[in-house]
């Protein structure tokens, strides 16, 4: 039988966790404070890009199994399990921002009426859970029963709804007896994945842990990546032969411009604020950042190398979300490329599958930037192509046809799309990460004595 169940936030992780939670035959109610939100979803019209999504909204809202509200007190009344998917963006100083968690704690207080269990989505650091009881204790007195568990979710944008309805494994972190067993009834019926029951603080921490362990993995391979280039050695053939044993395991170890994103940022500096708040040295985490800001720069000093003098130079740059098959934008490398090139007086043609609007927000069109429909359209009359998201769309284009349209043929790719022999081939000067000093391929030299 589906429980009922109120969420709070419907970004990213709020909407993909409604809809398939409805999927799986719960009640759902999903709040937002922004009734345009509100009301395109209760259309069946997603906010945000991704796969699989539309076709659940629709389903679910027709099955009367989902519903998007306002009204706090509305979702409260009926809910026997609220999740706080709230946004915890990152502060200046690194640490996670829970206002939005601990505004959600503040709105649920008063209208607790019964037994509730309230858990944990969002992205936390360890011990927030404890502030939240503290802050609902404190406002909604003693009378009124509640837990606080940690769920956390390791969806990944892009794939988000396949990672929720076939994850890896499940971990419920709950300390009382009431609040495991309710969120056990919740997804044992519907998966056969290893369930992890823990502590609360236990599972904040796995879900941050994982997210630094992610990104120390690419961190890694983009430092072994500056080596290859240097030593004339193509990183993807270490990368994948490293990835091999089966102790190590291929995924992660895609060298080029690094990690961006919501979440693999935000969460390694709030996990070395609580080990430094905790008096843990982390230097190595801070390492994993540092590598990673440098990104930017090695590719646009490639771009340097490959066009000397920038001003007025036309360039192409396919892809401006942090990731394929999303229109997210946060975190994004491109948000360092764009403006950096921007300034420098190049002429930028800009194309990405999805996430061109989003970019256009932040910056609109003007006489040295402009938005094109295709990647086709944005390589015309370049100088120099950039690619900075890895969208299969890209690696299919016909490298003749490209070549054809560009005034100078040379691509400078941030994401190793292409093999360098099958790019050189088509005529084109080839710069990527990892993989030798551009398009010269150093041979080993032999020493005769
Ligand atoms: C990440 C985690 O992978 C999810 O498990 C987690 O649930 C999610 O954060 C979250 O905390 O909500 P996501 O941010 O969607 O998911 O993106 P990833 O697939 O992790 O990619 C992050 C960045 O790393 C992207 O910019 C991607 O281009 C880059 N990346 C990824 C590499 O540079 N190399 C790789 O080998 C893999």
């Amino acid at each position: 039988m589906g429980l009922k169940l109120g969420i709070f936030g419907t970004g990213y992780a709020g909407l993909v966790t409604s809809v398939c939670l409805a999927q799986l035959g719960h009640t759902v109610t999903a709040i937002d404070k922004d009734p345009d939100i509100v009301a395109s979803l209760s259309d069946g019209r997603p906010t945000i890009h991704e796969p699989g999504l539309p076709e659940l909204l629709t389903n679910n809202l027709q099955t009367g199994r989902l519903r998007f509200t306002t009204q706090a007190e509305d979702a409260m009344a009926a809910a026997e399990i609220v999740f706080l998917c709230v946004g915890t963006p990152p502060r200046a100083d690194g640490r996670a921002d829970l206002a939005q968690v601990e505004e959600v704690a503040r709105t649920i207080a008063p209208l607790l009426d019964g037994y509730k269990l309230i858990v944990e989505k969002s992205t936390v650091p360890a011990r927030t859970a404890d502030w939240i009881d503290w802050t609902i204790r404190r406002l909604a007195g003693r009378e009124h029963p509640f837990d606080v568990a940690s769920n956390p979710e390791f969806l990944r944008e892009g794939s988000a709804v396949r990672d929720f309805l076939q994850p890896d494994r499940i971990v419920i972190g709950a300390d009382s007896s009431r609040a495991r067993s309710l969120l056990l009834d919740l997804y044992e019926p519907s998966f056969e994945c290893p369930i992890v029951v823990t502590s609360v603080t236990t599972a904040e921490l796995i879900k941050q842990t994982a997210n630094a362990f992610l990104a120390t993995r690419i961190s890694f391979i983009n430092m072994i990546s500056d080596l290859c280039e240097k030593l004339g050695v193509d990183v993807t053939t270490v990368a994948s032969s490293v990835g091999l044993d089966s102790r190590i395991g291929g995924h992660f170890l895609s060298a080029g411009l690094g990690f961006g994103g919501s979440c693999l940022p935000k969460d390694l500096s709030s996990l070395i604020k609580v080990a430094e708040d905790n008096g843990v040295d982390v230097s190595m985490l801070r390492d994993v950042e540092h590598i990673n800001t440098a990104r930017v720069d090695r590719l646009l000093a490639k771009v340097e190398r490959a066009l000397w003098v920038l001003r007025d130079k036309v360039i192409g740059i396919l892809g401006v979300a942090f990731k394929p098959d999303t229109d997210d934008i946060r975190g994004a490398p491109s948000l360092g490329v764009v403006p950096r090139l921007h300034g420098a007086g190049s002429i930028l043609r800009i194309y990405d599958p999805a996430a061109g609007p989003n970019l256009q927000r932040l910056y609109p069109p003007d006489d040295r930037l402009t938005y094109a429909n295709s990647a086709l359209e944005a390589a015309r009359d370049a100088h120099a192509l950039l690619i900075l998201t890895d969208w299969n769309e890209f690696r299919s284009l016909d490298l003749g046809q490209l070549r054809s349209l560009m005034r100078t043929p040379i691509i400078v790719d941030g994401r190793n799309l292409f093999e360098p022999a099958q790019v050189q081939a088509a005529g084109f000067e080839y710069y990527s990460l990892g993989r030798g000093e551009a398009t010269l391929r150093v041979e080993p030299k032999r020493v005769y004595v």
